[in-house]
């Protein structure tokens, strides 16, 4: 197939890219490089063997978008751009609201109009809210506690709709856990802008020096040792269940959580990452952060039965590739 790939060079979207190729599809990236770098573009290469063709666009460009589907006859769209920085989202509000689904919008009905019948989107655990995990994709969405929640619980039901009144085009929202790690060969990996908001980029620069001690948010939790509780998933086990997720679309809408289905804590993977790693990460017991729930983990089973999608890497897979990109990394 030819496949779009928005925000193609950002962190999920470009291990991804690297999985679609490796399936003998043929990747089109379009980028605004606002949370990205273009030498992403080389190691893609270097990685996949092939340079995807590269948009630099903002997919909130309806007539700069439209090229991209005049040039090329594409199959279907992974839509991976958005901003997604929490904390951010609540500051600016009307950035995060006007790009998430501008952009959203725009594309489906592009898609539309282009008969693309096969839409993939990036949506988060976020859309769950709080509520007793394991999370299952039939529960009923709970009020999230920013605007970036927001905007994907927004984007869910806007391409929900969208596919309700043209039957042709065939929705899937993948629901994202907590995605870390890198590439195995260390080449590529998260790199977020600034000081990070994560856990393990978080971890990573506090092992390198370049931060001073990693700051745990709350030990008081109702969880194994008082820590919050995430699902952790490695990337590229996420990035294979895009690929998954567009060679098995269904019509409609289909909805499935990407997470391994199990709990890991705070200490716990700091511990891992100590271990496997042998290094240090300094650390500080400090209180909660707001907004944050003790326990988030997936019910991962629907996108095993239906997509014959498993997450495969562990936690040591995680802590030892997030380290050996971090070191790679200037
Ligand atoms: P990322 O910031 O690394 O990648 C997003 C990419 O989109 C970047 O390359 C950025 O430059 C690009 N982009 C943003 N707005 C754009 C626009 N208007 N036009 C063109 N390009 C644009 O983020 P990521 O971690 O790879 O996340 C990808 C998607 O997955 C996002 O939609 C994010 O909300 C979602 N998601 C991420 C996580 C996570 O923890 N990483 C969890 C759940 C959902
Ligand atoms: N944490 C710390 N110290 C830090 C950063 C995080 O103790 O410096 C803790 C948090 O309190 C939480 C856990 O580590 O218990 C994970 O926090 P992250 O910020 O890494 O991830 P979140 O679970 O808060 O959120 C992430 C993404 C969201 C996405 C969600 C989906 O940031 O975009 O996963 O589950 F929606």
């Amino acid at each position: 197939m030819n496949i779009l790939v928005t925000g193609g060079l950002g962190f999920i979207g470009s291990h991804t890219t690297i999985e679609l190729i490796k399936n003998n599809h043929t990747v089109i990236i379009a980028d605004n490089l606002i949370n990205s770098k273009i030498e992403v573009l080389d190691k893609l290469s270097t990685l996949a063997g092939i340079q995807p063709t590269f948009y630099q666009i903002d997919v909130t460009d309806e007539a700069k978008l439209e090229e991209v589907f005049v040039n090329h006859k594409i199959d279907g769209v992974i839509h991976f751009a958005g901003l997604k920085a929490v904390g951010e989202s609540v500051s600016k509000p009307l950035e995060y609201y006007y790009n998430n689904l501008v952009s959203t919008m725009i594309l489906s009905k592009i898609c539309v109009k282009y008969g693309v019948s096969k839409f993939v989107f990036s949506s988060s655990a976020t859309v769950y809210g709080d509520q007793p995990s394991p999370l299952k994709e039939d529960m009923e969405l709970k009020k999230t506690t920013n605007p970036y929640g927001e905007t994907k619980a927004m984007s869910e039901r806007i391409l929900t709709d969208t596919s309700i009144a043209n039957p042709n085009f065939a929705v899937s929202l993948l629901r994202y856990f907590n995605p870390v790690g890198a590439h195995e060969s260390g080449f590529i990996g998260e790199d977020p802008n600034g000081i990070p908001n994560n856990l393990m980029p978080f971890v990573t620069k506090v092992a390198k020096g370049q931060l001073e001690k990693l700051s745990v948010f709350g030990n008081d939790y109702d969880t194994i040792d008082g820590t919050g509780v995430r699902d952790y998933i490695h990337v590229v086990d996420l990035a294979k269940g895009h690929v998954k997720a567009i060679e098995n679309l269904k019509e409609g809408v289909n909805i499935y959580n990407l997470g391994t289905g199990k709990g890991t804590s705070v200490l716990e993977l700091v511990n891992a990452f100590m271990k496997v790693n042998d290094i240090d990460v300094p650390f500080d017991i400090v209180g909660r952060r707001p907004g944050d729930i003790a326990t988030c983990f997936a019910d991962a089973s629907k996108a095993e039965k239906e997509l014959g999608w498993k997450a495969e890497l562990g936690i040591d897979e995680m802590v030892r590739d997030a380290w050996k990109f971090e070191q790679n990394n200037r």
